[in-house]
């Protein structure tokens, strides 16, 4: 039988260096994809301006691996890419794993704090998120290991200011796809952190009901980047949810 194969698509102002803890365990037993997205870790494209255009993006990419059908594991902005994606192409989608984020789009202080964003890159650059994100990102606990916070820090060091723009531009405009949820038709996982600010646990789940016989988990003290904070019981959920056939 052939392998599974997962392509798993990061967050925002992040990489696929977050991935690394799932890259080294489901490598062992899956075909494992984590690109850098257009403009982001060593990828040189342009970013767009569209959730839309980076879901070209990954259809290409995963044509030119010779992948037929994939498991998609979206994080946050990699989650909204996700449904975009499943949108636009579900003939190569195996299933669904959808991890702290949502299907709406951003109400209006949130459109608002997209633009504070941009604002801030063009005054700092990227050190403008160096002093806001990881507070956002990491629970209490999470913040005081130096390992994860200086990975996080390294990661948003990576990024250029032009592209964040780009995606911040993206993520503002992006539509309201909760119309989708109903008519999800493949297995499909929700994995949250207990103390997600920016993804609350009750979104997803209220998702989670939406889709049909899909599985919905919490990790518990785990913040918005629980694939991190969390890996081992983060990568033990997907293992059973791939596992089961
Ligand atoms: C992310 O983690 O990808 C972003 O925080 C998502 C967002 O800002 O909406």
């Amino acid at each position: 039988m052939m392998n599974k194969s997962i392509l798993f698509i990061h967050g925002f102002p992040l990489d696929s260096y977050m991935w690394d803890e799932q890259y080294n365990y489901f490598s062992k037993k899956f075909n494992v994809y984590c690109p850098d997205l257009p403009g982001f870790g060593e990828n040189n494209l342009e970013t767009p301006k569209t959730i839309e255009g980076f879901a070209y993006y990954l259809k290409d990419y995963i044509e030119s691996k010779g992948e037929k059908k994939v498991t998609i594991c979206g994080f946050s902005m990699g989650g909204y890419i996700t449904f975009a994606f499943y949108e636009l192409f579900p003939q190569y989608v195996d299933s669904l794993i959808l991890v702290d984020t949502k299907v709406k789009s951003d109400n209006r202080e949130q459109k608002e704090n997209r633009n504070l964003a941009i604002e801030g890159i063009k005054k700092e650059g990227v050190n403008y998120f160096i002093r806001v994100m990881p507070q956002r990102l990491l629970s209490g606990k999470s913040l005081q290991d130096n390992n994860i916070f200086e990975k996080v820090k390294r990661m948003i060091l990576r990024q250029k200011g032009d592209n964040l723009i780009n995606a911040l531009i993206a993520m503002r405009d992006r539509k309201d796809r909760s119309y989708i949820l109903e008519n999800i038709n493949v297995k499909t996982l929700f994995i949250c952190g207990s103390e997600d600010p920016i993804t609350p646990p009750n979104e997803m789940e209220e998702m989670s009901r939406r889709v049909k016989n899909s599985l919905f988990f919490v990790i518990e003290g785990a913040s918005h980047l629980s694939n991190m904070e969390d890996p081992v019981k983060f990568n033990k959920i997907i293992s059973d949810f791939l596992e089961e056939g």
